[in-house]
């Protein structure tokens, strides 16, 4: 239906739009029933329903309904396929029109820069190209039921500790680079209704009233056309927040910021022109939804099902010595409380209610040659000497032992930080004695970020189960027996210490929090230091192998214009089924700005029967290339040589070839006396010009006739080398030239200007 919201804010008293700028309560949005406007509600989370009944109460804790948990963020993102986040998205979608909400709360995607950010289960990636790419294909497949979403939390919320009031303090070029991306995407690709603003500041100013980031960025720039709404009592200054693009405060605020922003349009302090525009735009998005009703049917076994096969498909096998997967026959034992009570989602705003909990245990129950020790409890970090002596026993007499281990619920959540990156001490303890005694142990971790890892060398088998929703028992059943070929990867490097990840000096910082890494976060960071990593980015094993083979470039010389289509032919070269996600890096070989070694900008998956061949094609385009340059504040791609990196994973590059650029755009130069030779000899409007004047520089210093002269180096010529020489006036500024005599300075005046003139 095509709505007049002009005319209907028009007909609206002040009252009424400062109204529909806040919630009404906890959930809802208020309505204007004289006018036709609904209630409508939201709710979270990116991985299921987390919808209060009726009866919620003023701080939103009430029970919610029986819901659907779906696999977390985490693990989602880890199946790096896009259709799959779209079928999770729709079926959310339909669960909201059959439950009466108008928005999920969700995607998170906010970057992982530290292991230890309590809310990272929620998050999807430490890599910007990845997480935008799933937010993205979530987005759609909500949104096909005209139901919202809101992509939080807008932006730079990489740690809990003080989220409400600390301030992440990011340069221009790593804000765009790292912290921004995902939203952008998510914003151009898939339009969400609405972005959830979030609660720290940003660079000293609250997100919540954020000119550059609300409005500059994300409407003008980015074209977001929904509303934003603040993070649950992120607003600061309410009329503040609306100038800024802040449209509608959550929760209710009791009136009380109403009332400001009626007073602030009295009194003349805020354009009323702003307020209807807020209004406007939350208007569009509840009818959006109220205007396209679809009759849907809460389908809780059918989601339950999708739930186990998204998490079947996310699942990462991080090692595997001939041992998975399991044989039927085999005598096997399920140690730790995880396998009868599986960790399968993360505290705070996105736990869900479950309708139903499929544990391990239930899924081998009248398997008479499974057993089960209980080990340790999942709750606790206290080693039991009785259960561990008995879950010892078990393996002993075991062929096998699968080793449930995880964090608690207590380790990791919203609200606050890890302090560490182990596991319960109990647990790796347990592991050890195990290992003592039996040498086929394969540990299933159940976490919501990555943990060290000490006995990884003498397991035989890791499974990285992650936190998989309600129905991640029967998942991990399914790849421990085969059933499932894994084909997950992971969406973020496991460090072996968090000591080496690159926020380790700055990372929970109560107040200022430094992003002083810029944007070498994640691998950009350990492959730049070629450092030792227990399981890199996009690492992931299979019951199978695929070859990759014959990449081939349609063009490998681009323009800025240009969008190049990059084919590889990937075969499964096992015996069995299996799914292989192919990654696409870009290496900037140009040397004209800092850059990580190489940088995901494609990935596909792919379904192989065993021998079957297929091609895979990824799309270059500048932006694939291009670096964020604080001085065109813009993205800029150097002219010259790139590599495109097909891999396995980040640390597993398998075939190369080289692309050209050709930019017809270059920096801007300006030139003045501080500018140097190098930077003018390394850019070609200037090169030619100045190398005249390299030459008289560099005969000052080495003057030719003498060093065709001299048969044996002088001293003077011993001490600086032709390579100092050179290296010196590289980084010589121009007024230098005067200083050693090779102009005068009114010639220095007339070159700057001349110079200037080439630009
Ligand atoms: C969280 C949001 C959530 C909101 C509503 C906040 O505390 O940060 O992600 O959507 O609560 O539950």
């Amino acid at each position: 239906m095509n709505r007049d919201l002009k005319s209907l804010v028009s007909q609206m008293t002040l009252e009424e739009k400062a109204g529909m700028c806040s919630g009404l309560d906890f959930w809802h949005l208020k309505s204007v029933e004289r006018l036709g406007i609904p209630d409508v509600m939201v709710s979270d989370g990116p991985h299921g329903l987390r919808k209060q009944d009726e009866e919620a109460d003023h701080l939103g804790i009430n029970e919610s309904i029986k819901a659907v948990c779906f696999p977390a963020g985490v693990l989602s993102a880890c199946s790096f396929d896009r259709d799959l986040m779209r079928t999770l998205g729709d079926a959310l979608g339909k669960e909201a029109q059959a439950t009466n909400v108008s928005v999920v709360l969700g995607p998170a995607v906010n970057i992982k820069r530290s292991p230890l950010c309590g809310r990272n289960f929620e998050y999807y990636s430490e890599d910007p190209y990845l997480a935008g790419e799933a937010a993205a294909a979530f987005i759609e497949g909500v949104q096909a039921h005209h139901v919202g979403t809101s992509i939080k939390h807008f932006a730079a919320n990489s740690q809990e500790l003080n989220r409400m009031s600390a301030s992440s303090n990011v340069d221009e070029r790593t804000l765009r680079e790292i912290y921004l991306p995902a939203f952008e995407t998510a914003v151009k690709k898939a339009q969400p209704y609405t972005v959830m603003c979030s609660y720290n500041r940003l660079n000293g100013t609250y997100a919540s009233e954020h000119p550059w980031l609300l409005t500059d960025v994300l409407r003008k720039e980015w074209g977001f056309e929904g509303y934003v709404m603040s993070d649950w009592g992120a607003v600061d200054n309410r009329v503040d927040g609306l100038k800024a693009g802040l449209d509608l405060e959550m929760p209710s605020s009791g009136g009380a910021t109403d009332a400001e922003i009626v007073q602030a349009v009295q009194n003349g302090t805020l354009d009323e022109a702003v307020l209807d525009q807020a209004v406007e735009r939350i208007l569009r998005i509840i009818f959006l939804y109220a205007d396209n009703r679809e009759k849907q049917e809460f389908t809780m076994e059918a989601d339950h099902a999708l739930a186990r096969r998204i998490a079947a498909e996310s699942m990462v096998l991080l090692k595997n010595e001939n041992i998975l997967p399991l044989k039927e026959e085999e005598n096997i034992v399920f140690i730790g409380e995880f396998a009868a009570k599986p960790r399968f989602q993360g505290g705070g705003s996105s736990h869900i209610n479950c309708f139903r909990i499929d544990s391990a245990l239930d899924e081998v129950k009248g398997c008479n040659n499974i057993s089960y020790a209980k080990g340790f409890l999942a709750d606790s970090d206290v080693y039991d000497e009785s259960l561990a002596a008995e879950a010892i026993q078990a393996a002993k007499s075991a062929d096998k032992a699968v080793i449930f281990a995880g964090l608690p619920d207590s380790f990791e959540s919203e609200g606050y930080d890890r302090s560490h990156m182990r596991l319960p001490d109990c647990q790796n303890r347990l592991i050890e004695e195990i290992l003592k005694v039996q040498k086929d142990v394969i540990v299933v971790l159940h976490n919501g970020s990555p943990v060290e890892l000490p006995w990884a060398n003498k397991v035989k088998g890791i499974l990285e189960a992650y936190l998989g929703g309600q129905a991640a028992g029967g998942a991990v059943t399914d790849i421990l027996f085969g059933k499932i070929n894994p084909s997950g990867k992971l969406a973020e490097t496991f460090p072996y210490r968090l000591e080496d990840n690159p926020s380790y000096l700055t990372f929970g910082d109560p107040k200022e929090v430094d992003y002083t890494e810029g944007i070498y976060v994640g691998y950009r960071y350990y492959d730049a230091k070629n450092m030792p990593v227990a399981f890199p980015f996009g690492y992931g094993l299979s019951y199978t192998t695929f070859a990759y083979s014959n990449l081939r470039l349609d063009q490998d010389i681009m323009t800025e214009k240009d969008t190049v289509i990059a084919s590889v032919d990937v075969t499964n070269t096992g015996d069995r089924f299996g799914k292989e996600i192919i990654q696409l890096y870009i290496a900037d070989k140009t040397g004209a700005a800092r850059r990580p070694l190489r940088e995901l900008k494609g990935y596909e998956k792919v379904a192989l029967q065993p021998g079957e061949m297929k091609t895979v094609t990824m799309a270059i385009d500048y932006r694939s290339l291009a670096w964020y340059s604080t001085q065109l504040h813009d993205w800029y791609a150097a002219s010259g040589e790139y590599e495109v990196l097909i891999g396995a994973s980040s640390r597993d590059i398998r075939l190369r070839a080289a692309l050209r650029l050709n930019n017809s755009q270059l920096l801007p130069l300006h030139v003045t006396k501080n500018t140097t030779m190098g930077e003018l000899l390394a850019d070609p409007r200037t090169a030619s010009f100045i190398k005249e004047w390299q030459q008289k520089l560099l005969s000052v210093f080495a003057p030719p006739e003498e060093v065709e002269k001299a048969e044996e180096p002088s001293a003077s010529e011993e001490a600086v080398s032709d390579e100092m020489n050179n290296a010196m006036m590289y980084s010589m500024p121009l007024r230098n030239l005067v200083t050693f005599g090779t102009c005068t300075p009114a010639q220095l005046e007339e070159l700057i200007r001349a110079l200037n003139e080439t630009l």
